[in-house]
């Protein structure tokens, strides 16, 4: 049963209505984050398969002393889809910050997530901002004066395609501030089978991850989706060099959200995430793209993951 929630995000409900009646069916990534959805990532985190948050983590382990040697310390860091905060600690005791923004579009998740970090970091300002960080988000008066680190982990901007990953990654800069720091996690293209299990795991997780969308959609706009008749789909698309989950219809379906009707052939999806993998030059480029210069690049043994410390570079005339 999908319970009836109070407000639904006027945003949430444009991009669902619009998604859905679009030729190909698509909701932007950023809604399979409601409270479930974060816990679901989070559980996500934690499976065999998924060898992302694993490997960035021992990666931040190794060289989150080099980010405090070559940006400093006593910065404001802002981090960007902070969701549980989990790996944070590791940079914050490298760089001593001045304060901590963490930013995410889950506010409950989100709050509860600094508090906690709170109680480890005492004397630590933390000021979190709930928010989309594809739109303009203005930073708390608090770190106005202070330089600042960004931080944005996880391949969080791996789930946006190339042109609004350079956007944001530009806009990042202006947020940041010229001479700004960016420690960026990027996944590394791999093996296809090695993707397909982490986005499409034995415990079926992803595709309850996958699947709450429905229910969210139900719960908060009025929908009336028979979710069993939809099934996760983990697909590989080599074009765009990325990982795409969709909701396959599994029979020919009609429902309402709000009223409005929608009707799906069996077959027909609904295609919910991006997961874009970069090689070594894709993410140099991705960066220089937006204006942030590569300074450091750290990745693992096996080059599964890449976490990538890049500086805001000044304009200049170009040859
Ligand atoms: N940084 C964490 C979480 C990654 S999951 C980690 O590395 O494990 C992605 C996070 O980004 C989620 O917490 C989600 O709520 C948040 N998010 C996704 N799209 C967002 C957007 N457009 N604006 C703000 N937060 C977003
Ligand atoms: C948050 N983001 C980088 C995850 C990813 O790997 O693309 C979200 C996720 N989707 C399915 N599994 C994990």
């Amino acid at each position: 049963m999908d319970a009836p929630r109070a407000q639904a995000d006027p945003a949430f409900r444009a991009d669902v209505l619009a998604g859905l009646a679009a030729p190909i069916p698509a909701i932007p990534a950023r809604w399979l984050y409601d409270r479930r959805g974060s816990e679901l990532f989070e559980k996500i985190t934690e499976l065999p398969e998924y060898y992302p948050t694993r490997t960035e983590r021992a990666l931040l382990e190794r060289h989150c002393a080099d980010v405090a040697r070559i940006a400093g310390k006593g910065d404001a860091v802002i981090e960007f889809g902070s969701g549980s905060s989990t790996k944070t600690p590791i940079l914050l005791r490298a760089v001593a910050p001045a304060a901590y923004v963490p930013i995410d579009i889950s506010g409950d998740f989100l709050r509860d997530a600094a508090a906690a970090l709170q109680a480890d970091f005492p004397g630590l300002p933390i000021h979190p901002v709930e928010g989309d960080f594809t739109k303009p988000i203005a930073l708390p008066d608090a770190v106005a004066g202070l330089s600042k680190l960004g931080f944005f982990p996880g391949s969080t901007i791996g789930n946006l395609v190339p042109r609004t990953a350079v956007d944001l990654l530009r806009a990042m800069k202006a947020t940041l501030g010229s001479g700004a720091y960016l420690l960026i996690g990027m996944d590394r293209l791999k093996d296809v089978d090695v993707l397909a299990r982490a986005y499409d795991d034995a415990a079926g997780v992803t595709a309850e991850f996958n699947l709450n969308l429905l229910h969210r959609i139900n719960a908060e706009l009025n929908g009336t989706i028979p979710a069993e008749a939809f099934r996760h789909r983990a697909i590989w698309n080599d074009k765009a060099s990325r990982i795409e989950m969709h909701l396959e219809a599994l029979r020919d379906v009609e429902f309402t959200i709000e009223g409005q009707p929608f009707a799906f052939k069996a077959g027909e999806t609904i295609h919910t995430e991006n997961s874009h993998k970069y090689g070594l030059r894709d993410s140099r480029l991705l960066l220089r793209a937006a204006g942030w210069g590569v300074t450091e690049e750290w990745t693992d043994e096996a080059d599964q993951f890449a976490l990538i410390l890049a500086v805001a570079e000044p304009p200049r005339f170009a040859p």
